[in-house]
């Protein structure tokens, strides 16, 4: 019998001084030990628990021995160590990083066991930096292209992120360190992201922009979750009573800590009756802005334990915070089974290779003209020259960006990825120009420079045989960065002029784009062979390389739709107040609309869709069987649908499955991604895709019953390649 001395024991024998340490029986369950700990505190040392005490460390119990809560950004890689009071990097030489693709890129490889490795990896970055939080992952909607942020999240369909999200969570919190899922909820962009009163109606608020955090709680068990800065009907969603008590802490039963975004905070009252536990950065914008205030002055230290002393708030408030932050202490810092991590691997490495291969999107791949090959996959074999142009090629992506930004350990670039497979048939010349990520100034390039670099870089482009164009956004300023949405849809810094000049050398271009974000292509239908290539971190250059050679078969499909223009986008056809709003307000006017659901209803082809992402090989998509013709209220049905690989290599196909509800007492979209299965097929192999449908696939929120509900009657089932490339239609009845 394992002998172990009981804190009471100790506590008795020695009389129990105040400042005898507490032995926590470490080995007891943990709510045991958060009682046994929270009946030992002071009032002082609970409200202590409840805010900063450093740029990234919230309070412990120093008396006793409950250590400090250390977090660190971000959702793709462990941060560099940043100064104990202000936003600089604190200079360690021991935390560079793996850096790992950006969250739109997981999205795009739909693979959810490619996010569990993911989220295994990154959790092992955090535990050896000794990291108790890490502050991710993000799932906030794609709304607009121009948001900022967007390459941290998952793309615009609840669905696709909720499932991505989940294996992330889990693998990560098996470290012993916390997910912190963000932004909750509502920051669908950086535009006066502090204060913006976002309204929507509660069946978007339900059907879009909670549904990823929902799982996120609820099947992903995330131990923490970060409010956002901005408002919704009214109130900071850092501090709102129907965000945080109503659905998170109510209805889905949360039983972690909720954490402010930095800055977040704005009025003790409220931080105290309306579900916030910790408050991180205040008086801060987040990123920059530092403040003269103690972490005394904060909202919820002294003035909160001058209003728990007078009676004017309830202890039982403070002691709900207190028992969720004992409660996450004895998860991640104080959990006694936790490994010890690895940091900057090889098995890091080769996981991010692993998930940048399947995330690169193949948009476009067009043969030159009649009887003429595709353009991809480049042979490593030929002889001629290849020309590389663009500042992307080159450039360290991993740098800006605001908070998601990494002092990486290994970095491949595109160019040194296209040389490790092409050798000296590579060119190189930077084509465009794209200035430093220096927050907060938009960088203009003086015209001579982007016009010497352009006519150098078409000069080249004569005598080559192909040309590949990386270029697309980065995390400078008012491009894919915190703090700043993008001003315009357009590619920047002269690269449309670029495009079309290197075209009327050399129609054998093909163009990479390095974006977080969807842009503008007017010169798509001139230009053969596209690739929509993420932001990839450590491995970026080779994953790229591999997949123009061939090496390896593209298999990602969009998280997102590609607008033709941005006003065919459903946030910007709705006026200012729905996007970017009067600078107070703003209304989510396209309401359920987002993404697909708008292009559909509304019959606007998007350019590239959602869910769209060609491969070097083709497949077919055979007659789908249902299970049966109706299904049982509290029943399912299965659907198999038959996948042939027709072309001549191996190749990966997310198979989709949308539902429609053609006749609904509410409106809804044409139809909605409800399943999906990414699947392996050899050449000329047909494997069956089962989906089994439940009514849980057929609901929708109603907002006067405050519930979800399906309506018997007929449903449509959709299997697709994409959302506008629907393969096989089937329906069945609802009883
Ligand atoms: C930033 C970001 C948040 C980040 C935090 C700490 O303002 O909004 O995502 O984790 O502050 O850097």
């Amino acid at each position: 019998m394992k002998r172990f001395i009981s804190a009471a024991f100790i506590a008795a024998s020695l009389g129990a001084a105040a400042s005898t340490p507490l032995y926590l029986d470490v080995n007891a369950p943990i709510e045991d030990r958060v009682e046994d700990a929270l009946s030992r505190m002071t009032t002082a040392e609970k409200v202590a628990l409840c805010h900063a005490e450093g740029k990234f460390a919230s309070n412990g119990v120093p008396r006793l021995g409950i250590p400090e809560l250390w977090m660190t950004d971000g959702p793709h890689g462990v941060r560099a160590e940043i100064n104990w009071d202000n936003w600089g990097w604190a200079g360690w030489l021991n935390d560079s990083c793996t850096v790992f693709p950006a969250l739109t890129a997981l999205a795009a490889t739909w693979n959810p066991e490619l996010s569990a490795l993911y989220g295994h990896n990154i959790g092992e970055e955090a535990r050896y930096r000794d990291k108790d939080v890490l502050l991710g992952p993000g799932v906030n909607i794609y709304r607009t292209p121009l948001n900022g942020r967007n390459f941290e999240y998952m793309g615009e369909d609840p669905y696709l992120a909720g499932e991505m999200v989940v294996p992330y969570i889990t693998e990560l919190q098996k470290n012993g360190v916390a997910a912190c899922v963000k932004h909750y909820a509502l920051n669908n962009q950086e535009r006066w992201r502090g204060h913006i009163d976002v309204h929507v109606s509660d069946r978007a608020l339900h059907e879009i922009y909670l549904p990823a955090f929902k799982r996120a709680v609820i099947d992903g068990g995330t131990w923490s979750i970060m409010g956002a800065y901005n408002k919704y009907d009214g109130q900071h969603a850092c501090h709102n009573e129907k965000l945080l008590l109503d659905i998170l802490k109510g209805d889905w039963g949360f039983d972690g800590v909720v954490i402010t975004d930095w800055g977040g905070a704005h009025d003790t009252r409220e931080a105290a009756l309306n579900g916030l536990d910790i408050e991180m950065g205040s008086y801060t914008n987040g990123l920059t802005t530092e403040s003269a205030f103690s972490y005394d002055d904060y909202y919820l230290a002294r003035p909160f334990l001058e209003m728990i002393q007078s009676g004017e708030v309830d202890e039982k408030y403070l002691d709900d915070k207190a028992r969720r932050i004992l409660r996450l202490i004895m998860r991640t810092s104080m959990n006694t089974s936790k490994p010890f991590g690895a940091m900057a691997s090889p098995e890091h490495f080769a996981a991010v290779k692993t998930i940048g291969d399947e995330a690169i999107v193949l948009l476009k791949n067009a043969p030159l003209g009649k009887k003429k090959p595709a353009l991809l996959p480049l042979s490593p074999e030929g002889s001629g020259k290849i020309l590389v142009v663009g500042d992307n090629a080159t450039r360290m992506l991993n740098l800006g960006g605001g908070s998601s930004e990494l002092k990486a350990k290994k970095m491949v670039s595109p160019l040194e990825g296209l040389r490790r497979v092409y050798g000296d048939r590579i060119l190189y010349t930077q084509g465009y120009a794209a200035g430093r990520p220096m927050y907060g100034q938009a960088e203009d390039i003086a015209s001579e420079v982007t016009d010497s670099l352009r006519r150098v870089a078409v000069e080249m482009a004569r005598d080559a045989e192909t040309v590949i164009l990386v270029g697309g956004l980065n995390k400078n300023s008012y491009q894919d960065c915190e703090g700043l949405d993008r001003l315009d849809y357009a590619l920047p810094f002269g690269q449309p002029e670029l495009i079309e000049a290197l075209l009327a050398v050399n129609p054998r271009l093909v163009v990479v784009l390095l974006s977080g974000n969807a842009v503008e292509m007017p010169w798509i239908s001139r230009v053969p062979a596209v690739l929509q290539a993420w932001y990839l971190g450590t491995m970026g250059g080779e994953s790229i390389a591999d997949v123009i050679s061939g090496e390896v078969n593209p298999s990602g499909k969009l998280p997102f739709s590609f607008p033709v223009r941005l006003a065919d986008n459903a946030a910007h056809a709705m006026g200012t107040i729905s996007y970017p709003g009067d600078s107070i307000r703003q209304d989510y006017l396209e309401d359920i609309f987002v993404g697909y659901r708008w292009h559909d209803t509304k019959e606007i082809p998007a350019l590239f869709p959602f869910g769209h992402g060609l491969s070097y090989t083709t497949f077919d998509y055979g007659k789908p069987t249902l299970s049966a013709s109706s299904m049982p209220y509290d029943g399912s049905i299965t659907v198999t649908v038959p996948v042939t690989n027709t072309g001549a290599r191996e190749g990966k196909e997310i198979v989709q499955l949308y539902i429609g509800d053609p006749v609904s007492s509410l409106p809804r979209p044409l139809k909605e991604l409800k399943h999906f299965s990414k699947i392996s097929l050899a050449p000329g192999e047909t494997r069956d895709v089962t989906f089994t449908i439940t009514a849980d696939d057929l609901r929708f929120y109603d907002p006067d019953r405050k519930e979800w509900i399906a309506e018997p009657g007929k449903f449509d089932v959709y299997v697709a390649a994409s959302s506008a490339d629907v393969r096989r239609k089937a329906s069945f009845t609802l009883e």
